[in-house]
C-alpha cells in the first residue's frame, strides 16, 4: 500500500476539472477513510493559461512528457479520450511503471489489446472505473463485493442521452426530433448526437463490462449495435398499453459455452428492476449464480460523478500491491455466437393498408418460419395505412429477420417493419 499517490493529469475538462474540485473537498475524507493523502501534481492540458487561472499550487504544462519524465509521478489519470494521442500516452506511462486510470472507453473497447496486455503482464496497473456508468461503482462492484460468482448476464441502461430521449418521448408524448432537441438545449446530447443516439457508447461501455464479468477479451467490432432512430413514439405508447418500456439496453448474455454481446432498443416489463431507470440516469443489473440478480443505479455521465470514479480507482490502486488486484485479468478472447442464433420474444409494428386478406399473408410468412404469434392489435384510424402490431412467442432471430425481409417486400406496406426484442423478468 502507498500512503501517498502523486497523480499526473492529462486533460482538464469536464471531468478533469471534477476530479481537481473532488480532491480539493473530499481529499481529507479519503485520507480519513483510507490514510491516503492523493495528490495533483501536474495538470497537462493545451489550454495552459485557463487551467492556471482556475487551480493553485499545482505544476501546469502542455506536454504531456513532463508527465512521463517526472519519477515523483506515479499515477496518470487520462481524460482527454480518443484512440491517440491518448493510446501513446497511457501505453508509454504503463511501460515506465506509472499506474493509470482512464475514463476513455473508445480507446479500451477498440483499440484497448496493448493497453489490457500491459495491465496484465503487471507493468503497471490499470483503472477503468469512469468509463462506463459515470459515478455508479460497477466494476468494483463485481471485482469485490460479486467476486465469488459466476456471472450469466450483464445488462444496462449505459447512456444518459438516449435514456433521456426515451424517457421525454413517453412523458410529454413528443416524436424523436423534439426529445432530441430538448437533450441538446439541457446540455444531455451533445451537438453531434450520432456516437450516442445509434448505440456506439453503449456498445462500448457493454464490451467493457463483459471484459470484467467473464476476464475475456471482448472487442467493440463484435458487438450487435443498434441505436434508437427507429422508435417512434407510437411504439412507446404502444409498449405501455402492453405493460412494458422500451430501453436502450446494453446486454451480454452467456448461453451455453457462447456470448451474445449486444445493443439495442428493448421492451422492458414494468416489474423490470432497469424499467424505472429514468431520464439520464443509468442502471446496471449483473445477474449472478450466487446472489441472482443485482442492480446499481445512478448518474451515467457529469463531472463530479465520474471524478468520483476517477477517484475511487486511484485509492484501490494504492491499497493493492497484487498484480492480479489490476482492474483486469484476461484469459484470451471471448466466444462469441453467431448473428441470429438468440432466441427471444418480438414487437413487431408495421404500417398496412386496411384490406381484407393483408394480416393472413403476414401470418403465413411467419408461421413458415415457425414463429408463433402470441397477439395482434389494430386499430381503427384514419388514413391510408394503418398501425399493426404483432407479439411473438419466442422465436429464433435468424428467422425473424428473414420473414421480416419478405414482410417488407409486400406493397401494401409502408416503410419497414419495426421488430424490438421483448426482455421478460421472472
Ligand atoms: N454520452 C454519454 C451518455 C456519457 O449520454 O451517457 C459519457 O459516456
Amino acid at each position: 500500500m502507498r500512503n501517498v499517490v502523486r497523480c499526473g493529469l492529462i486533460g482538464f475538462g469536464t471531468v478533469g476539472k471534477g476530479v481537481y474540485q473532488l480532491l480539493q473537498e473530499n481529499a481529507h475524507l479519503i485520507k480519513l477513510r483510507t490514510g491516503i493523502d492523493v495528490q495533483i501534481v501536474t495538470i497537462c492540458d493545451l489550454r495552459t493559461d485557463l487551467v492556471r487561472r482556475e487551480v493553485s499550487g499545482i505544476t501546469v504544462t502542455d506536454n504531456w512528457r513532463d508527465l512521463l519524465e517526472d519519477d515523483s509521478i506515479d499515477t496518470i489519470i487520462e481524460l482527454i479520450g480518443g484512440i491517440e494521442p491518448a493510446k501513446t500516452m497511457i501505453t508509454e506511462c504503463m511501460k515506465k511503471g506509472k499506474d493509470v486510470v482512464t475514463a476513455n472507453k473508445k480507446l479500451l473497447a477498440e483499440d484497448g489489446d496493448q493497453v489490457f496486455d500491459l495491465a496484465n503482464s503487471g507493468s503497471a496497473k490499470l483503472g477503468f472505473e469512469a468509463s462506463i456508468g459515470g459515478g455508479i461503482p460497477c466494476v468494483v462492484s463485481l471485482k469485490s463485493g460479486l467476486v465469488g460468482n459466476r456471472v450469466h448476464t450483464v445488462m444496462g441502461i449505459l447512456n444518459g442521452t438516449t435514456n433521456y430521449i426515451l424517457t421525454r418521448m413517453y412523458d410529454k408524448a413528443i416524436p424523436f426530433d423534439d426529445a432530441l432537441r430538448e437533450a441538446q438545449d439541457l446540455g444531455f446530447a451533445e451537438a453531434d448526437p450520432t456516437f450516442d443516439i445509434e448505440g456506439h457508447d453503449a456498445g462500448h461501455k457493454i464490451a467493457l463490462l463483459s471484459m470484467i464479468a467473464y476476464n475475456k477479451k471482448v472487442h467493440f467490432s463484435n458487438v450487435q449495435v443498434q441505436g434508437i432512430t427507429r422508435i417512434t413514439l407510437l411504439d412507446i405508447m404502444y409498449a405501455y398499453e402492453m405493460g412494458y418500456v422500451i430501453k436502450l439496453l446494453g446486454i451480454s448474455r452467456k448461453i451455453g459455452d457462447e456470448f451474445d454481446i449486444r445493443v439495442q432498443p428493448t421492451m422492458l416489463p414494468f416489474k423490470h428492476p432497469l424499467a424505472s431507470v429514468r431520464d439520464e440516469f443509468n442502471g446496471i443489473m449483473y445477474d449472478n449464480d450466487m446472489t441472482g440478480p443485482v442492480t446499481l443505479y445512478g448518474k451515467g455521465a457529469g463531472g463530479l460523478p465520474t471524478a468520483s470514479s476517477v477517484v475511487s480507482d486511484i485509492v484501490q490502486m494504492a491499497q493493492k500491491d497484487n498484480i492480479y488486484e489490476n482492474a483486469i485479468s484476461l484469459e484470451g478472447e471471448i466466444n462469441y455466437m453467431a448473428p441470429g442464433k438468440r432466441k427471444c420474444r418480438y414487437y413487431l409494428r408495421l404500417y398496412s393498408e386496411d384490406k381484407a386478406g393483408i394480416l393472413a399473408r403476414v401470418a403465413g410468412v411467419l408461421g413458415n418460419y415457425d414463429i408463433s404469434i402470441a397477439s395482434v392489435m389494430q386499430q381503427e384510424v384514419e388514413g391510408t395505412y394503418v398501425p399493426i402490431v404483432i407479439t411473438t412467442h419466442g422465436a429464433n432471430e435468424e428467422g425473424m429477420m428473414r420473414s421480416i425481409g419478405e414482410i417488407n417486400k409486400f406493397e401494401f406496406i409502408s416503410g419497414d417493419v419495426v421488430v424490438i426484442p421483448v426482455e421478460d423478468f421472472e
